[in-house]
């Protein structure tokens, strides 16, 4: 296989709604705008690295639906590997109904349908993909046993593994740290794994190394538009990388668009190293949340300044 990113993990077609605000219980409330839209978090970060160069491949399982014929088609159009994307009679395509609020945040209600689906042997099945693969990607979107599989399999034949443990998930097997070269949460997700309260930049720093310490050998903790930060057991010091200030339309998809960044960076121009790679994911991930949608505010390399590449 000629492929250097690898996502095991999730498909869901994404049923976006603008809303003023949330309804309240009982309520009903009129939107301004809907829009269907490939999503996943999984998908998601595939695309984001497969849109930058990357030679992608994904691993996954949909329904036997028109959400899935639909999904397979937009693989396939950014240049997607979909050997190892299986289709079930015994379940629907995931779906993310989403409301996104005036001022671009978000909530999310997933429907994993399909996605459960995805076994240890549909990871088995992929090996010689995963072998050959620079860099694998992992989040919790799919049977957790199946993500662990990928991660395990991935580290034994040594190629680099990326765990984006989202959604969190509170008390987590320990083996998904010793199978995680990185471990990559947001702040919610950091506050659950570690019961630790992670709003600012220092709160930030002690999760984590508090997460170093369960046995990953780097962890970066993103922390929206104030950036992220980064430790390794390399050094004690903890890493601040900062964000730019951008106007915010919809952050849907930022922290898929900056892990399938850091995994492109990672798998295509390792001489960069983690943190120049964290610096461009995060300027990636600025410029997804400025507009609309998951997926389509996604760039491709043309749309780009080379100086990102270079
Ligand atoms: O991270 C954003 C994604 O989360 C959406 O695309 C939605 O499908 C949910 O999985
Ligand atoms: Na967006």
């Amino acid at each position: 296989f000629n492929i250097n990113v690898t996502v095991v993990g999730s498909c869901n077609t994404d049923l976006i709604s603008y809303v003023p605000r949330l309804p309240k219980q009982g309520e009903t409330i009129q939107g301004s705008r809907f829009s269907l839209g490939f999503g996943g978090k999984g998908a998601n970060q595939c695309v984001m690295a497969a849109r930058l160069g990357a030679k992608a491949a994904m691993v996954a399982k949909l329904g036997a639906d028109s959400f899935g014929e639909n999904f397979i088609k937009n693989f396939k159009d950014n240049g997607i590997n979909t050997e190892f994307v299986t289709v079930t009679d015994k379940s629907t395509t995931g779906v993310a109904p989403i409301c996104v609020e005036e001022g671009g945040q978000n909530s999310i209600v997933i429907v994993p349908g399909a996605n459960l689906l995805l076994s240890e042997e549909d990871v088995y099945n992929a090996k010689s993909l995963i072998k050959s693969s620079k860099v694998v990607i992992c989040q919790l979107e799919i049977n957790p046993q199946t993500t662990l599989a990928a991660l395990k399999l991935a580290k034994n034949f040594g190629v680099l593994t990326i765990f984006n443990p989202a959604p969190g998930l509170a008390n987590l097997d320990r083996e998904f740290y010793t199978y995680s070269d990185i471990i990559c949460p947001n702040e919610t997700e950091a506050e659950i794994l570690t019961g630790l309260p992670v709003k600012s930049i220092v709160e930030a720093k002690m999760a984590a190394q508090m997460l170093l310490k369960q046995g990953c050998g780097k962890v970066i903790i993103t922390l929206g538009e104030q950036g992220s930060v980064i430790a390794t057991t390399d050094t004690s010091e903890v890493i601040h990388v900062p964000a730019q200030k951008v106007k915010v339309v919809d952050t849907t998809g930022a922290g898929d668009a900056f892990i399938g960044s850091l995994a492109f960076y990672l798998a295509e121009h390792p001489r960069l190293g983690l943190e120049e790679s964290v610096r461009r994911a995060t300027i990636l991930a600025g410029i997804s949340v400025q507009s609309p949608g998951t997926q389509t505010s996604m760039p491709w390399a043309t749309d780009l300044d080379p100086q990102i590449f270079s």
